[in-house]
């Protein structure tokens, strides 16, 4: 387990490249590996999350090239050729591939066993096997967490589902599932969520129809491979966003960042908040829009964060808690109870993680409210959560001493180098 030493550097400077979108990531995988054809990702996330996924397709008999970093070949093998795997799949610490794989795996005709690390095992999953469970899935859990046994030989049927809570990766379970199904699978959201798999379920040549916050996908139609091109992660840019707004002097360009609008919730805040960041250059990657983003130091002031954008910044909690700790005047965050089943307890985490550095954070069950201060120097727990880690890296710039952030290997999951990046940007952080 390592641990971080980060303290105030200089002034943020310079050009950020982060790497490719992990949402997308795994979704070019999976769709590539279950499509006709052959499929080159460029820009795929060197992640533990994303090559975890890989390495379970590869383990169903998909053969997965990668002949240079960030650069995947995936030889389809159709609807039906995954091949069962005499071993359980290993998702480590990505949500994202158990509940997606949940959904392609109940429709093969082979068993399969789905199992995860320490966090993933403590993530609720009910909410994935309910539904595939009423188009005829045969899941077995641990009370609603993984292990995942799933039973394969199962004819399913579509069915036409309100999602109880807004869950891209419910939806696109239920939308790979569909893919096998009698008929069609129509799925409905309380709140539109992030579009990628519809998207690229249409790109691949599914019958699949979508408006924001409703999908649906007719079952027996082939995927035809195609290229894919990953726009660098919104998500991981964040943390460069809130980190340029609060030290002073600071001016960072982020090269490409996708900006999915069911991504860029935080955007919209952090203008809200006053920060100054201007899109340069849009363009579109694979489909998907980009831009340079070029922001700089701006004072902050506290908001009520609208509830409409919780959603669309549903990661991005750990950094805005940050950016509202040094902002001036009270932050409100309501409507965010999600936070409580990702990789940790994200608002707990945040909240004890604030305080030890001397920050006033009253907690809610489905928010926080975040009274900003001075922060001081401290030790924080990750919770073995990436983002977490991330985040007190970003408050330590701002911080009067040293903040240790304990266990922040998880980093990986998403976000392999950010240290050397964020060191190249001017922060102040070693490895103890
Ligand atoms: C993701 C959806 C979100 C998000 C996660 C990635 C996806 O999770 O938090 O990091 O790729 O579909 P939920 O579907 O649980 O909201």
């Amino acid at each position: 387990m390592s641990d971080w030493v980060a303290s105030p550097g200089a002034p943020l400077r310079g050009e950020v490249a982060v790497p490719g979108d992990k949402s997308v990531s795994h979704r070019a995988i999976m769709f590539g590996a279950i499509a006709d054809g052959i499929t080159r990702i460029d820009g795929f996330l060197e992640g533990e999350d994303t090559r975890a996924t890989a390495k379970i397709f590869a383990q169903l008999g998909v053969r997965i090239d990668a002949p240079s970093d960030g650069v995947r070949i995936v030889h389809g093998v159709g609807l039906h050729g995954l091949a069962p795997s005499s071993e359980p799949l290993d998702c480590g610490n990505a949500g994202t591939a158990m509940r997606l794989l949940a959904g392609l795996l109940a429709a093969q005709r082979f068993d399969s066993v789905l199992v995860g690390d320490e966090s993933l095992s403590k993530r609720p999953m009910k909410r994935v096997i309910e539904p595939l469970s009423k188009m005829g899935a045969v899941i077995e859990s641990d009370d609603g967490r993984a292990p995942l046994r799933i039973r394969g030989g199962q004819s399913l049927r579509g069915i036409d589902y309100a999602l109880p809570v807004a869950s891209a990766q419910i939806k696109s379970a239920l939308l790979l599932a569909g893919l096998y199904a009698q008929g069609e699978t129509h799925v409905r959201e309380p709140h539109p969520t992030r579009d990628y798999s519809e998207r690229m379920l249409a790109a691949f040549g599914a019958s699949c129809a979508f408006v924001p916050g409703e999908a649906a996908v007719l079952g027996g139609f082939p995927l035809r491979a195609r290229e894919v091109s990953v726009p660098a992660d919104f998500s991981s840019a964040a943390f460069f966003l809130v980190a340029a707004s609060m030290v002073p002097g600071s001016e960072l360009l982020l090269r490409k960042v996708g900006m999915n609008p069911r991504r860029t919730g935080l955007l919209h805040v952090l203008r809200a908040m006053g920060a100054d960041i201007a899109e340069e250059n849009p363009d579109e990657q694979g489909g998907e829009a980009v831009a340079d983003l070029r922001v700089r130091y701006a004072p902050l002031r506290g908001i009520e964060v609208p509830v409409e954008h919780v959603p669309d910044m549903i990661d991005e909690f750990p950094a805005l808690f940050v950016a509202a700790a040094c902002a001036s005047g009270e932050t409100v965050v309501r409507g965010a109870a999600e936070l409580r089943v990702k990789e940790s307890d994200r608002l707990a985490t945040m909240a004890a993680g604030l305080r030890a550095l001397g920050i006033r954070v009253d907690e809610t069950p489905d928010g926080a409210t975040i009274f900003p201060g001075e922060l001081r120097g401290g030790s924080i727990e990750s919770h073995g959560d990436h983002r977490i880690a991330m985040s007190f890296c970003i408050a330590a710039q701002r911080a009067a001493g040293d903040v240790v952030i304990r266990d922040v290997a998880n980093v990986a999951t998403s976000f392999p180098g950010f240290d050397r990046l964020a060191r190249g940007a001017g922060f102040g952080l070693r490895v103890a």
